[in-house]
């Protein structure tokens, strides 16, 4: 008999079926067992004589034929798919055991420390309320993918072994490769301009690697980048009006999750940093009039006020100073020591970095020099512009931190199901591997 899912049971009313999955709970009324059945389609109550199921414990996965029935009218679950039915077990096989369990993991307030919590993911997973999170995180790929297609952009892949160092050497993974030196990607920023030569419009949903010596409850040492890029720009605004159309429609597709998404008014609002600083300063008396970049209680200073003034919950702050950003960022001509660059920021967070970049070869290896590389390091690249790129600009969305933030999560090592950060490589490593760990940066 071929198995069917949990809540297709309902069509077969009177019918033999054959079900699979886990032992959700298991109830004992004397002469009969009630076994929740969990699968990946919803929980079915099954009935079963005690004899059937002696040995089986919450977790064990089961096999079970049985009739489909109806429940008893006061037994009806009127919150639960299959809640009208039941199956009285006939044939019960066992298909896996389970050594005790550690914790009550399918509570619904599974408040675990985050370290216990990751240290049993092969658990904890299996918690509603944990497997919503990634399916969140998933319908927002989905959603950047859909949207982009829909702009005629092309899909490509981006490789994550990578000779250059794209956005700043400090944060960089070095690797052995072959004995020649080379990184793990920061960014697939060099390969995504390149690809416009052929396309104009590109995307790729990739991991990145940020060597990040800190650990705070936004950065991941490996975290998934959705980037985009355009040429043809008409301006830089062009890539901001793109952005907001990708997070209207995520927060659109995120309706069917019963999530309160971030508010946003009729075009989200665009600030310089400057002027942000001054607001923050005025506001709050903090002068960081003259920092490089926001402060994180700045960027929840600005999205406090954006909420307030504008109804928005997101907030554009652009203009960052030309020394902060990358090498191809592209400086304003009406003042060369600010970038037509800008930063998403939602509810106190930034999730998505972008800018205008420099498309002009000669500039572009000037400037390549200017932040301390070697041209030659980057011919691969240069040759996209030797050959002739429009101007063009791009951006990038945190997978993670849009999952933090609009599910509110405290830590974005939630917001993945196996983050690596400078202490954990699934396991925190320094107790695997009896080592110190190592020396962590204030950030
Ligand atoms: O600001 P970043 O470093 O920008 C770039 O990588 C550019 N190449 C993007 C572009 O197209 N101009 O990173 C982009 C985004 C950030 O806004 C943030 O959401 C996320 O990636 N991010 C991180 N997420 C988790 N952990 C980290 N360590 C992150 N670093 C950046």
């Amino acid at each position: 008999m071929k198995r069917i899912l949990n809540t297709e049971t309902i069509k077969h009313l009177g019918e033999k079926v054959k079900v699979c999955g886990w032992v959700n709970t298991r109830r004992d009324h004397g002469g009969i067992v009630f076994i929740d059945l969990r699968d990946r389609s919803g929980i079915l109550q099954t009935v079963c004589s005690p004899d059937l199921v002696e040995s089986v414990k919450e977790e064990y996965v089961l096999e079970i034929e049985g009739i489909v029935q109806k429940r008893p009218v006061k037994m009806v679950k009127k919150d639960l798919a299959t809640g009208e039915v039941e199956l009285k077990a006939e044939n019960v096989k066992v298909l896996a055991k389970v050594s005790s369990l550690p914790f009550d993991f399918l509570s619904k307030e599974l408040s675990l420390k985050l370290p216990t919590l990751l240290d049993y993911r092969p658990l904890t997973i299996r918690n509603p309320e944990i497997k919503n999170i990634f399916k969140v995180g998933e319908e927002i790929v989905n959603s950047f993918r859909k949207t982009l297609q829909c702009l005629d952009f092309t899909e490509f892949q981006s490789p994550n072994i990578v000779p250059a160092v794209a956005e700043g050497g400090a944060e960089i993974f070095r690797i052995d490769y072959y004995n020649y030196n080379a990184y793990l990607a920061q960014s697939p920023q060099l390969y995504k301009q390149i690809m416009l030569g052929a396309f104009e419009r590109v995307f790729t949903i990739t991991h990145v690697y940020r060597a990040e010596p800190s650990v705070t409850t936004r950065h991941l040492s490996e975290y998934t980048s959705l980037d985009a890029e355009m040429a043809f720009i008409d301006s830089w605004h062009d890539l901001m009006d793109t952005c907001e159309i990708i997070v209207r429609n995520m927060f659109a597709d995120l309706s069917g999750f019963g999530i309160a998404v971030p508010e946003i008014c009729k075009g989200i609002p665009r600030l310089k940093m400057r002027e942000a600083q001054r607001i923050i300063f005025e506001r709050t008396g903090r002068d960081n009039r003259k920092e490089s970049d926001l402060e994180p209680e700045d960027e929840q200073e600005i999205c406090q006020w954006s909420k307030e003034k504008y109804g928005s919950e997101l907030i554009f702050i652009t203009h960052y100073p030309t020394k902060k950003r990358p090498f191809y960022t592209f400086a304003d001509p009406e003042d060369p020591n600010y970038t037509l660059s800008f930063d998403l920021l939602c509810r106190g967070l930034e999730i998505v970095t972008g800018g205008q970049r420099i498309n002009d070869y000669e500039k572009l290896v000037k400037n390549i020099e200017k932040w301390g590389n070697k041209a030659d390091d980057f011919s691969f690249y240069l040759q996209a512009f030797k050959y002739g790129l429009p101007p063009e600009g791009g951006f990038a969305f945190g997978l993670e931190r849009i999952v933090k933030q609009v599910l509110g999560l405290r830590n974005i090592r939630e917001a993945t199901p196996f983050p690596r950060d400078m202490e954990r490589v699934d396991r925190r490593l320094f107790l695997a591997q009896k080592k110190k760990p190592a020396k962590k940066k204030k950030k």
